[in-house]
């Protein structure tokens, strides 16, 4: 197994700017990467603030944020990548342009550096086609918000090693998640599980069998899940959702993954979720919600 010091993160939004909280308070040295400094200025100052509230609830002290602080760098330039023994990468959801990252990566980087990516959809193998040493390509797909859930997909492309494998469940483990391991595949193993329940749930109210408050509280009381599938898919985005079922749809030709009618309508009427006010729920200013009487 590899031994991972260096970690450099590509991408500092959402899920990039998790990924370096969870790896600077594991004891990684951890370099950010975004397209301009502005960026990784804002998720600088953002892990600063979630720092801060995890010494306000007791659960890390004061030097040791410092020194998590102190293992951080920040920068604008792919080329800083060139010492790191690992790269995560959570630049947006595309395949030409993360296609584009790791084909630059793979001429800064050495040949045994780890690269893996936090897709939540698209192919490992085919992303591993783009490096000099697929070998050492890997799935590392972390769930939102991420220092808050524990568990971590390892995806195995066609061509990724056992060592590298074992290496990125390592580092999961000492970012403290539960690593699963997937075979590369649409979607991978949880999100394939999930997301033609949250199309069954869509259907459900377009056939008017239960209403919005009703399938949420059945999932949450009945399945014990901690949201029901709506609330979920307005807290993740109906259109991120959406993307997910299409791209299953599209490689595996299952009808339970195409967007029902109810889908297709809210994304052509911009309601995608908390992000826009308005999905399943409409989201008022005082922080309630209340049921979108539309649907
Ligand atoms: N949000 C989630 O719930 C979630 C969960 C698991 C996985 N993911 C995956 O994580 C990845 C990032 O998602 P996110 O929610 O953090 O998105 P985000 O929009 O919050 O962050 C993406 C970041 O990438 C930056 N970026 C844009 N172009 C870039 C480029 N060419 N090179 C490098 N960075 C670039 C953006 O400036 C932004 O800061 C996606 O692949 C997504 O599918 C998201």
């Amino acid at each position: 197994m590899s031994e991972i010091k260096k970690i450099f993160v590509v991408g500092s939004g959402f899920m990039g700017t998790g990924i370096s909280q969870v790896a600077l308070t594991a004891g990684y040295e951890v370099t950010q990467y975004d397209i301009s400094m502005d960026i990784v200025n804002r998720s600088h100052s953002n892990l600063d603030k979630n720092l801060t509230k995890l010494v306000s609830k007791g659960r890390l002290t004061e030097e040791d944020k410092a020194a998590a602080l102190g293992r951080l760098s920040v920068c604008d330039q792919l080329s800083a990548a060139a010492d790191a023994d690992m790269v995560i990468e959570a630049a947006p959801e595309n395949m030409d342009l993360k296609k584009d990252i790791f084909r630059q990566l793979s001429e800064f980087c050495r040949n045994d550096t780890i690269f893996a990516s936090n897709t939540s959809s698209i192919s490992i193998t085919e992303l591993s086609s783009v490096v000099k040493n697929p070998k050492r390509f890997v799935g590392m797909h972390f769930f939102s918000p991420v220092p808050m859930m524990k568990l971590l997909e390892v995806v195995k492309g066609l061509c990724t090693s056992e060592d590298t494998v074992k290496t990125a469940k390592a580092v999961g483990q000492k970012l403290g998640k539960t690593p699963i391991t997937v075979k590369d595949s649409p979607a991978f193993t949880v999100n394939r599980m999930l997301v033609p329940m949250m199309n069954d749930a869509a259907s459900l109210l377009e056939a008017g069998i239960s209403s919005i408050e009703d399938i949420d509280t059945g999932a949450r009381l009945g399945l014990n899940h901690p949201m029901g599938p709506l609330e979920l898919m307005d807290f993740t985005g109906i259109d991120v959702a959406m993307a997910a079922m299409e791209t299953i749809f599209r490689e595996t030709g299952e009808p339970r993954f195409k967007p029902c009618q109810l889908l297709l309508d809210m994304r052509r009427m911009g309601w995608l979720g908390r992000k826009t006010g308005i999905g399943f729920y409409i989201y008022h200013e005082d922080g309630t919600r209340t049921p979108n009487p539309d649907l």
